[in-house]
């Protein structure tokens, strides 16, 4: 099987990119080789390459950044997609699309499943949730997945680089009024590797398992884990004190019930993936 990946340079694709090549040959893309803001270049490279599957994990993730530049957060997350969905379907290939939690507005109690209707706050959920839409028009047979609060090796995000900031002296303001389920880079890569294995369509929640967190509750799971190690102070703020550009929604646990119908397993719960990631980032 042949696979090309776009956003092949990003924290997702790379990781992905890897363990795929064991198994396959793949085409990794990053912004400079095909550009998901020019419609000629996504249609000619697909085209060119004629792979039987396309990854698509680039994206504009800034959260802040989309709601401060809508015009460009929309052409990188959901006209793009289009396109890359289109040129798929003109060569017959399947693409797997990455999406968000952010496409809900955390108003619901429990974890949203993947039948749950979306109504994202921000302009990055609202871009998000405009580009599974162009991939789901473009291409029925598509697979959409959507990650939370991804992070790991070489991630430059609050999670992924957490091991530094506790060790390093300071204070780090968490957040502690929002929950969610986090995302391993590790453990969805192995899903994506299934979904792949499997040819599965249609949208799918993926993060770790366990008892959802707030940011707050996370990083003092990582100082648990780092013990004597921490030289930071760690201090819970409400969400509102940020002042961030973007909104965030309060919950947006996903509730991965498309795996478990299929009879896909669990991922490790999310303790156990922060420890390994702590771990090897040490
Ligand atoms: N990170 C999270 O917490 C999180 C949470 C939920 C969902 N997601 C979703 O997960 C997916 C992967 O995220 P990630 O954290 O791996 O992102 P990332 O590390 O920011 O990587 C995104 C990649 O996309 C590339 N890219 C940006 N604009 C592009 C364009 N116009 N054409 C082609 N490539 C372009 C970037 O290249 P440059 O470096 O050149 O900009 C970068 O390599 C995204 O769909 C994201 O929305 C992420």
């Amino acid at each position: 099987m042949k696979i090309l990946l776009t956003g092949a340079a990003g924290l997702l694709g790379s990781q992905l990119a890897a363990a795929l090549e064991t198994e396959t040959q793949v085409i990794r893309t990053t912004r400079q080789m095909l550009d998901l803001t020019n419609p000629d270049q996504v249609q000619q490279v697909v085209q060119q390459e004629a792979p039987q599957v396309v990854v698509n994990c680039a994206a504009m993730t800034g959260v802040d950044a989309c709601e401060l530049h809508p015009q460009a957060a929309f052409q990188h997350n959901a006209t793009g997609p289009g396109l890359l969905a289109q040129a798929c379907r003109k060569i017959g290939a399947n693409l797997i699309h990455i999406s968000t939690d952010y496409v809900f507005d955390g108003s619901k109690a429990d974890a949203y499943t993947p039948e749950d209707h979306p109504s994202p706050l921000s302009v990055y959920g609202k871009s998000k949730l405009a580009g599974e839409q162009a991939v789901q028009n473009e291409l029925p047979t598509a697979c959409i997945v959507r990650v939370a609060g991804l992070y790991g090796i070489g991630g430059r995000n609050f999670a992924s680089t957490l091991a530094t900031l506790l060790t390093t002296p300071g204070t780090i303001r968490a957040v502690a009024d929002n929950r969610m389920l986090t995302t391993y880079v590790p453990d969805v890569v192995n899903r994506l590797c299934d979904l792949i294995k499997g040819q599965y369509s249609g949208l799918f929640h993926v993060t770790n398992d366990g008892i959802p967190s707030s940011w707050y509750e996370f990083a003092q799971a990582g100082a648990i884990l780092l013990g004597t190690q921490v030289r930071a102070q760690l201090v819970p703020v409400h969400e509102a004190e940020l002042h961030r550009p973007a909104p965030r929604p309060m919950n947006s646990t996903l509730h991965c019930t498309r795996s478990e119908q299929l009879g896909l397993r669990p991922l490790p719960d999310w303790h156990e993936a922060l420890a390994r990631h702590l771990k090897s980032d040490r």
